[in-house]
């Protein structure tokens, strides 16, 4: 039978160099949680879009939400690499999230209100995995390796967001297919 708890060099290496590897499980479990939730609360977002306005943030609000996903997905297996788990209750892992402010506006198709809640779930994302970043840097490669990642996409969500609510130009160009997720493709394989 297998040993309950196996050698597992990949965590012990970790802990030897003082790192606090039960933080850092703590951290990716909530940001993945952030990630999901806002994932689909961004899918009702972007179905608010309506109208001659709406048609074209539509694609950009598509963009970030795939990206989400992808977030969602890279966080995964390291996860489980690093001996975490998700919370088995779907209710509990949502609830954690605190993304209650991504439902709908007032007015459901407002697409002003729309667009300042996407780029606050920009923002805090962009506060989540900068701390995902110091916490890991020189430290954990493997983790920082996503975070690093994941953070880049959530500065250009920032950006995307900003230029369209208030004219600050971003230099964005449209992703060159939905779900193109430039920086974290490779974390996220099994999206295709
Ligand atoms: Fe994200
Ligand atoms: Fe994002």
């Amino acid at each position: 039978m297998a040993k309950k708890n196996p050698n597992t060099i990949g965590v012990k290496v970790l802990e030897q160099n003082g790192i606090d590897v039960k933080e850092i499980i703590k951290q990716l479990v909530y940001n993945a949680s952030v990630e999901f939730t806002a994932y689909y609360y961004f899918t009702n977002l972007r179905m608010h879009c309506t109208g001659m306005e709406g048609e074209g943030i539509k694609g950009v609000v598509e963009d970030a939400r795939l990206e989400d996903l992808s977030h969602f997905e890279s966080c995964l297996s390291r996860i489980y690499e690093l001996g975490g788990s998700l919370p088995n209750d779907a209710q509990d892992f949502i609830k954690m999230s605190g993304c209650e402010f991504l439902q709908l506006p007032q007015k459901k198709t407002g697409i002003k209100a729309i667009l300042e809640k996407c780029l606050k779930a920009e923002q805090g994302a962009i506060m989540n995995w900068y701390k995902m970043c110091k916490m890991t840097f020189n430290k954990d490669f493997a983790t920082y390796d996503i975070a690093k990642d994941i953070l880049r996409e959530e500065i250009e969500h920032e950006a995307w967001f900003l230029e369209l609510l208030y004219g600050r130009p971003s230099g964005h160009m449209r992703r060159k297919f939905p779900g193109e997720r430039p920086h974290t493709h490779r974390h996220s394989r099994a999206l295709g």
